[in-house]
């Protein structure tokens, strides 16, 4: 049975579905081996002293491999400090720490194996109370970003009226469905290959050129599909290259997947965030003081900083801003970029902040923001590239209902649901990069193209088929997207919602490309300039012609402008008195985020953003226990992510206008204001429902009653 694809389709979704895509950890290589972790056991201290002779004595076992006897990598042993080094010294910086990898020709063998490794240790003092050490004067904090004054700091305090205000947030973990590991193969005259769960082939390629000292291209990287990533494939983890040291050791393909609680420890987190705001309005909702104070959590070994504060210095049309923002390392694993990082966290307290404001002013919250919605970006004093932000408000606000919400808090009640309204922003960069990409067009009628991208899961291969498609006319399902191959043209890392702009923009350039090849040739060879490609191959007995495009970074007219995706999300909740309990009941998230390319998969993009969002408002706390620095909630019984039946259907609304700045498609991107901003609406519907303000995440029934 053949199938079709028309453009409301993903172009791998007949593989997803039917089990033909192939993940990282499907493979399956002559001879493989698997590798377990030891990881330790205290917080923070020294290893005295790791007994493998029973590990190594178990049925099956190939070797045991820890800092004692780890095989050289040229210029590995040099190579210290940030970031971690695995296996380099005795010294364990955070609980779970991998220690160890035991080798085995089963996952069972290895795993039995390795709980026959008896590590023992000198444990030191250690800190993972992030809370206390925000108060704690003793506690080292650092700068995580410059700090930021405009106009006159601390405004707010001498403003007609005014919100100071804290807000928190838990430790989050991805917990994407696929697991995190690596497949390598360290074959002959130091070749490397791996399967990885990464977002950047080329960064995977790279980081293991580095730390063993051998040439990039000998290592070939495959992720050609990703089961989700948030964010926490964006780095090679020090588990990558052991499993890599223990495959060049023994000369054998070593798989390694890591267990479901230790993706709470060594693939990173949304770190913990303390958040500060302090807001001044006149008396009829002229916002005059915006200051925003955030910590955030870091590590001791490794420094994480994201971009919390940047939101309040433009979102909001303020002569006076100031912004500070500290981590505080810890002894626990490092964090990392979660979907929609920084501004996720930050969006929280400021948006809360805003909706307390509008409260206090007896304002409605949508008409407070567009009273103070600047006309440029006031941080920069430059135009926005395109912002359709009270468009968004009008149309969101419409498909939810919002007049029917009263401004007083507990006005709407359906037997014991208290019903509210509550509504937020969001915003992220609208960045793009420099992508390669190789185009074959080909005399049969079909179009490859080629690039180093990954696709985690939005559909990289859906838009960029759509891009090539509408330019060169012809249907997508003769043209192939090849991906998730290091030996292709160089791309970015699937990060910060750059994909469509920085890949994009090259399918863009390279259809162009060939397009004007195919119209030389034509003219070459006497014939109309509108004729088919597939006549003009033909005619001048080409199998095929090819180009490689490296694109541009940037439109040169893109230093003048501030280039910003946008969000609102529109959420009703219903608040159960007796029990506290909190359902998100409608959902309406609207994006401006430039022309839509692709559809279903931008849909998709938001619907998952809205599904993220219900995660992080209502269930998603990572919990240490301090006493031993190690989470108490490592598993999907007890960190609870959104479900199905947490999640009503989601209106999705485009507002579907070209970015005239961006890049050729004037599409910007849209992962991340997908989330950022969502957690905020709901804080703010549950106020609106019960009049309780829950400043601290997640909003759990003990917080609400
Ligand atoms: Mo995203 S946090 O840029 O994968």
């Amino acid at each position: 049975m053949e199938f079709f694809i028309d453009e409301n389709d993903r172009v791998d979704g007949i593989e997803k579905v039917t089990g033909k895509a192939k993940y990282f950890a499907e493979y399956q290589l002559p001879g493989l081996t698997y590798g377990v972790l030891v990881t330790s056991t205290i917080t923070k201290g020294k290893i005295i002293a790791i007994d493998t002779k029973a590990a190594k004595n178990a049925p099956g076992v190939l070797d045991v491999l820890s800092h004692l006897n780890k095989p050289s990598a040229a210029g590995y042993e040099q190579a210290g400090g940030s970031p971690m080094k695995i296996f380099y010294t005795d010294q364990v910086f955070f609980n779970g720490q991998p220690i160890a990898i035991v080798v085995a020709d089963t996952f069972e063998r290895a795993t039995y194996a390795a709980s026959l490794v008896k590590v023992s240790y000198e444990k030191t003092a250690f800190n993972t109370d992030f809370e206390a050490s925000i108060k704690d004067a003793a506690v080292k904090k650092l700068q995580g970003a410059p700090p930021y004054v405009r106009g006159i700091a601390d405004a707010y305090k001498t403003a007609e009226v005014k919100v100071e205000q804290t807000y928190k947030m838990p430790v989050e973990t991805h917990n994407p469905m696929e697991l995190h590991g690596i497949i390598a193969d360290w074959g002959v005259n130091d070749k490397v290959t791996v399967y990885a769960k990464t977002q950047g082939v080329k960064s995977t390629q790279n980081t293991i050129a580095n730390v063993f000292k051998i040439p990039a291209e000998n290592i070939q990287v495959n992720s050609q599909f990703v089961g989700g990533g948030f964010g926490m494939a964006l780095r090679t983890w020090p588990l990558e290259i052991a499993a890599i040291m223990a495959s060049k050791q023994l000369k054998k393909p070593v798989k390694l997947i890591i267990t479901r609680d230790q993706m709470f420890t060594m693939v990173g987190n949304r770190p913990a965030a303390y958040q500060k705001i302090g807001l001044g309005a006149t008396k009829d909702g002229k916002i005059t003081g915006i200051t925003h104070t955030a910590f955030g959590q870091s590590a001791t070994y490794e420094n994480f900083t994201e971009g919390v504060v940047n939101m309040s210095k433009f979102m909001y049309d303020s002569e006076n801003v100031n912004t500070n923002y500290y981590v505080i390392p810890l002894d626990m694993g490092v964090p990392i970029w979660m979907r929609g990082p920084g501004e996720a966290t930050g969006a929280f307290a400021l948006e809360s902040a805003i909706d307390e404001m509008a409260f206090a002013l007896d304002m409605d919250p949508l008409d407070f923001r567009a009273k103070n919605d600047p006309e440029q970006d006031p941080s920069q004093k430059r135009p926005f590239s395109s912002k359709y932000i009270k468009e968004a408000y009008k149309l969101g606000a419409a498909k939810i209902g919002w007049n029917n919400r009263k401004n007083k808090p507990g006005s709407i009640v359906e037997g014991s649901w208290q019903i509210g309204y509550g509504v937020s922003v969001g915003v992220f960069n609208a960045g793009r990069g420099r992508a390669s990409v190789k185009g074959i067009l080909k005399a049969d009628g079909t179009l490859v193209l080629q690039s180093a991208t990954s696709d985690i899961g939005p559909g990289t291969g859906t838009g960029m088929t759509l891009i090539a498609s509408k330019l060169m006319n012809i249907p997508v399902y003769k043209i192939v997207f090849e991906l998730g191959d290091s030996s292709l043209p160089p791309a970015p890392s699937q990060g910060g919602s750059a994909t469509l702009s920085t890949v994009g923009s090259a399918v863009n350039d390279v259809c162009v490309a060939l397009k004007s090849t195919i119209a030389e040739l034509a003219a070459n060879s006497n014939m109309d300039a509108t004729s088919n490609f597939v006549d003009v191959l033909k005619k001048n007995n080409l199998p095929m012609i090819e180009k490689t495009i490296q694109s541009s970074q940037n439109n040169p007219e893109a230093k003048n402008y501030s280039m910003y995706s946008f969000s609102i999300h529109f959420v009703q909740v219903k608040v159960h008195q007796l029990t506290g309990v909190v359902k998100v009941n409608k959902i309406v998230s609207v994006g401006d985020s430039g022309k839509i390319v692709s559809p279903k998969t931008a849909r998709s993009q938001m619907v998952g953003g809205a599904v993220g969002g219900i995660g992080m408002a209502l269930t998603e706390e990572a919990i240490l226990d301090n006493r031993y620095g190690r989470y108490v909630n490592n598993n999907f019984a007890d960190y609870h992510v959104p479900v199905n039946a947490d999640v009503p259907d989601i209106d999705v609304i485009f507002i579907d206008k070209p970015d005239p700045i961006v890049n050729p498609m004037g599409a910007k991107g849209m992962g991340e204001i997908a989330l950022i901003g969502f957690a905020g609406a709901v804080a703010n519907a549950v106020f609106n429902a019960t009049g309780k303000r829950i400043r601290s995440l997640p909003i759990t029934p003990d917080k609400v009653l």
